[in-house]
């Protein structure tokens, strides 16, 4: 296969997030986040796995970001732990912020262009004690945690995300309870969604007024919906499932206003008009300089009356057609899910923030891990994000899920992500060939 090329500065990335891959969660005045309180609740995740030490990157970032130069990717994306930079309410940790530095410092030296996401779940415990994201004041919390990263760190970091996936943080936070801080209560998911949109738009007035020179958007888990048949009964489930996906997050972020079809279906739970004050759409629609789409699978949803809040079922996809999440491989749905927000939201550019699949890893007798079904999702995928360029499309980056393999959430270390495989034990990286495949990639283009 010819070598795809992407146009000169295109950043090819990797991505990772703090309590994926840190560890040393007492370290140098890291206060806990309700990640660890779920982690280490009896059956919240698999086999009790925690990020207690996770990759050791907080003590092994170096050698890490030595491994980026290798792969010779032009940005890395990281998160910031909250919990290391804001202890207490209006306290920071000058030890948190230098770890930060010392990892900037690092990509520096390597000419690797960061990409900082403020939030990737990790709240601190301090804040989930005041209610999380369900209480309003962690709008407030959220905006002086952000300002202080940005006064402090501001000047070194050319990109910033404001949030991962608010979906994550909502709904499956406190919703349906697999995420910390695990309740599944859709009044307090409805809530805490339009909290974190909001703090998003804080965030961003906030790095408005700091004048600095870099950059500032957020990262949306999108989804791509089909429905299982033509029938007006399934297109309808198709667009509830849509409006709870995506437009949820879309709309008021680019048009200033949420779905009214969603509103209504919210209704039973939470009215909206109890929780919009004045000039919160206006905030959550700053207009930010780019949109990170953090895409993995499409859906195909048909109308099932008997399940709760959406009634849609969801076919499952054809057996070898899945990653080890059993997740559709549908590179066809990126290119699909990219044009379309260039043709209904926004012609701000966009980045891949996250794109990769989770397969069973072996380490093989010949020392290496070969994982062609990896190599062949990464192959297809930059095909599509290649396609939609070559036709015009404004895509300026494409980080690969994940650097190395991490504490994959409520699937503890059983999913690995990585192109970079971790022997836990030994805390060894192990290229896989899918690292070697993206290494060549890179190295291949303006040739
Ligand atoms: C995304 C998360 C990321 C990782 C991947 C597999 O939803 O942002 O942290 O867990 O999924």
């Amino acid at each position: 296969m010819k070598t795809l090329q992407f146009p000169p500065d295109f950043l090819f990335g990797v991505a990772t997030a703090a309590y994926q891959i840190e560890g040393a969660v007492a370290e140098d005045g890291r206060v806990p986040s309700h990640w660890d309180t779920f982690s280490h609740t009896p059956g919240k995740t698999w086999q009790g796995d925690t990020g207690d030490v996770a990759c050791d990157h907080y003590h092994r970032y170096a050698d890490d970001v030595k491994m980026m130069a290798e792969l010779g990717v032009k940005s890395y994306r990281f998160s910031v732990a909250w919990p290391r930079i804001i202890p207490e309410p209006g306290q920071v940790n000058q030890k948190g912020l230098d770890f930060y530095r010392r990892l900037l410092d690092e990509l520096d030296r390597h000419q690797i262009t960061p990409a900082a996401t403020i939030y990737h779940w990790d709240l601190p415990q301090w804040l989930a004690d005041r209610g999380g994201w369900v209480n309003r004041d962690a709008v407030h919390y959220f905006a002086d945690y952000a300002d202080a990263l940005f006064r402090h760190l501001g000047q070194r970091v050319p990109r910033w995300i404001t949030h991962n996936e608010p979906w994550c943080t909502a709904f499956l936070g406190y919703g349906l309870g697999e995420h910390a801080p695990g309740h599944r209560d859709w009044r307090e998911a409805v809530r805490a969604s339009h909290h974190v949109l909001l703090s998003h738009g804080l965030a961003v007035r906030a790095f408005r007024a700091a004048n600095l020179p870099g950059e500032i958007g957020i990262t949306l888990n999108l989804n791509v919906v089909d429905a299982a048949t033509p029938t007006p009964r399934d297109q309808e489930a198709a667009r509830r499932a849509d409006g709870f996906s995506n437009r949820w997050f879309l709309d008021p972020l680019f048009r200033g206003q949420y779905p009214e079809d969603m509103v209504r279906l919210f209704a039973p739970w939470v009215a909206m008009d109890t929780v919009v004050e004045p000039d919160d759409l206006s905030l959550i629609s700053s207009p930010m300089d780019f949109l990170g789409v953090n895409y993995y699978s499409r859906s195909v949803v048909y109308d099932k009356p008997e399940e709760r809040l959406l009634q849609v079922g969801h076919v499952e996809p054809p057996k070898d057609q899945i990653t080890e999440m059993g997740w559709e491989i549908h590179p066809e749905s990126l290119y699909r899910l990219l044009t379309r927000l260039q043709r209904e939201y926004t012609a701000l550019p966009l980045y891949i923030t996250e794109n990769g699949a989770a397969f069973p890893d072996q380490v093989s007798e010949d020392g290496a891990v070969h994982d062609p079904d990896r190599v062949r999702f990464l192959e297809q995928h930059f095909a599509a994000a290649h396609r939609f360029i070559s036709e015009g499309g404004q895509l300026k980056g494409y980080y690969v899920w994940s650097l190395m393999d991490n504490f994959e959430w409520a699937f503890g270390y059983s999913k690995r992500f990585g192109i970079i495989y971790v022997d836990y034990p030994t805390q060894r990286r192990i290229w896989k060939d899918s690292a070697r495949w993206y290494q060549a990639l890179i190295r291949s283009q303006g040739s």
